[in-house]
């Protein structure tokens, strides 16, 4: 794609002018963007980039691995695996507020990139797999939304007192461009065809408080029906789907035992830019089939249901 490979060259040129001989580092989110943004960087400036995985305890199931596997094996770019469970968890403990989550996660992601520009002997730039969509969904400016509708963790959930500049080569590009320059670098196609991942991860699709007990129980459903969804071949026609674990508990029975566990919603939508998006339709078959495996396999949930709305006047993700 000659449009693409254009935009690959005049970007690697920019990124040289902008970043000259100082250092720069990327985090990776386990998502599309950063990986393109990371692969884009590391083409124009080499060594001079620091790629960082921060594991934050809200990551999918197999998401640390397949980062890892894909730029150490793959690119062979050098990658620092931070493990930040902890610190992540223990900053949203009690905190039920979605925008405060949306926040605190931005400002955790920023203190630990610094803590590891430090460990590199200081660095100019941190670098981000921004997209067109995210900039405008999430800041107001002229022309564009008057009201926040998420601070996503990139944009609007940087802290001021941040003290390297950003480097965002992806700023103006939608999705569907951001896969053909993926594409363009090389990336397999099983990477580039990924679902969408926010940042913030599972902390915003547990709405409510966080808790390690919830993100395990809902990285198990989650990979359940991502498997489903998989193994009928519907993935490709999929723009995302994941699970949502809700702050409710019902009651059930299992076997001839009184349950009282979580409901799980799920969600899948179309979509060509996640500006808007319709409720995919899944048959009820295929539904019940993924209710009836999430139960039988993940102890702590005893209902299942999906989401119809589409956006507007809902969001993709529930906060
Ligand atoms: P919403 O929920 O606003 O999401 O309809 C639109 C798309 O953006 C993703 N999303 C994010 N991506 N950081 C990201 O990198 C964020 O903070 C963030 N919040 C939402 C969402 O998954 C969907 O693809």
């Amino acid at each position: 794609d000659w449009t693409m490979a254009a935009f690959r060259e005049e970007m690697t040129a920019k990124i040289r002018d902008q970043v000259g001989d100082g250092r720069v580092i990327c985090g990776l989110s386990g998502g599309v963007d950063s990986a393109v943004a990371a692969v884009l960087i590391h083409e124009a400036i080499g060594s001079q980039l620091t790629c960082v995985f921060v594991d934050t305890g809200l990551m999918r199931a197999g998401e640390a691995e397949e980062v890892v596997s894909l730029f150490r094996g793959h690119y062979n770019i050098p990658l620092v695996h931070v493990e930040a469970e902890d610190l992540f968890l223990g900053k949203l403990d009690g905190v039920d507020d979605p925008e405060r989550k949306r926040k605190i996660i931005g400002g955790t992601f920023i203190d630990v990139f610094e803590e590891e520009a430090k460990k590199i002997g200081g660095a100019d730039f941190l670098a981000q797999g921004t997209l067109y969509p995210d900039v405008i969904e999430s800041v107001s400016f002229d022309g564009g939304p008057s009201v926040t509708i998420k601070s996503h963790h990139n944009v609007g959930g940087l802290p001021e007192r941040m003290n390297m500049k950003l480097v965002e080569p992806l700023r103006e590009l939608f999705k569907d461009e951001v896969r053909a320059l993926g594409r363009e670098l090389g990336l397999p196609e099983a990477f580039v065809g990924r679902h969408p991942f926010p940042g913030p991860g599972l902390a915003i699709r547990i709405p409510g408080a966080v808790s390690k007990e919830k993100a395990d129980i809902l990285r198990k459903a989650d990979a359940i029906y991502l498997d489903q969804i998989r193994k009928e071949g519907l993935y490709d026609e999929i723009w995302q789907a994941f699970a949502v674990l809700l702050p409710v508990r019902t009651v059930g029975v299992m076997g001839d035992e009184r349950t009282y566990d979580w409901v799980l919603a799920l969600r899948a939508v179309t979509s060509t830019d996640g500006m808007t998006a319709d409720s995919y339709a899944f048959s009820h078959d295929f539904l019940s089939r993924t209710a009836t495996r999430i139960i039988n396999e993940v102890r702590g949930i005893n209902r299942v249901t999906y989401d119809v709305t589409s956006k507007p006047p809902g969001t993709i993700e529930w906060e």
